[in-house]
């Protein structure tokens, strides 16, 4: 499909809640209210602390060898959107909507907000989401938001919705938004 890009404004790099407050504070959250929706720039700070480009050209997260081997994507009714970090945008990449295939559980369609990681399973795919997820519990918690990640999805599916590159496998949803 034709590339339909959405220019996301740059993440404010500064501030936020104390790391060791943030890290003390975390928890999963479950309740949303699907009527505060999450603005574009608390979403191009979500997208770069989960797997954006810092200050030393790298990712916010280690990955093996640095193979930098796995994709965050934006699903909404609308569509999915793969998250480009270098030119912090979000390039549309299906007209789908895949939230019905995370819905396992009656909380996910309040939910403003959902993520889907993927990753080379046998190469350390599930340790580099489950260190992109941790940054956006951590921001999260920095700005009062309710997020959980999330293994009760249609992985199967998911993969063969998305036109993934070879060998990268979908492994979590993470939803995000606020509560009241
Ligand atoms: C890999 C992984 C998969 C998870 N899958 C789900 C899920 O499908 N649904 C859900 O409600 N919570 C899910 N969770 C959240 C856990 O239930 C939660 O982290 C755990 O109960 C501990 O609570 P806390 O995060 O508040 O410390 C998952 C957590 C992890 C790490």
């Amino acid at each position: 499909m034709a590339a339909e890009v959405k220019q996301l404004p740059p993440p404010v790099l500064t501030g936020g809640m104390p790391l060791m407050e943030a890290i003390n504070a975390r928890q999963s959250g479950r309740r949303y209210n699907p009527e505060h929706k999450v603005d574009d720039q608390t979403l191009s700070e979500i997208l770069w602390v989960a797997w954006g480009v810092n200050s030393h050209g790298k990712r916010t997260i280690p990955t093996a060898r640095n193979l930098q081997n796995m994709g965050l994507y934006v699903i909404s009714p609308e569509g999915c959107w793969r998250y480009n970090a270098q030119d912090n945008c979000l390039e549309k990449v299906s007209d789908e909507n895949l939230i019905p295939l995370c819905e396992q559980q009656a909380f996910v369609k309040n939910a403003p907000l959902h993520l889907i990681y993927t990753a080379v399973d046998d190469r350390w795919g599930r340790s580099h989401v489950g260190s992109a997820y941790q940054n956006v519990y951590l921001y999260a918690t920095s700005k009062g938001m309710n997020t959980v990640v999330r293994g009760m999805i249609d992985t199967a599916a998911l993969t063969a919705a998305l036109p993934l590159p070879e060998g990268q496998v979908v492994i979590a949803h993470q939803t995000i938004g606020y509560a009241e």
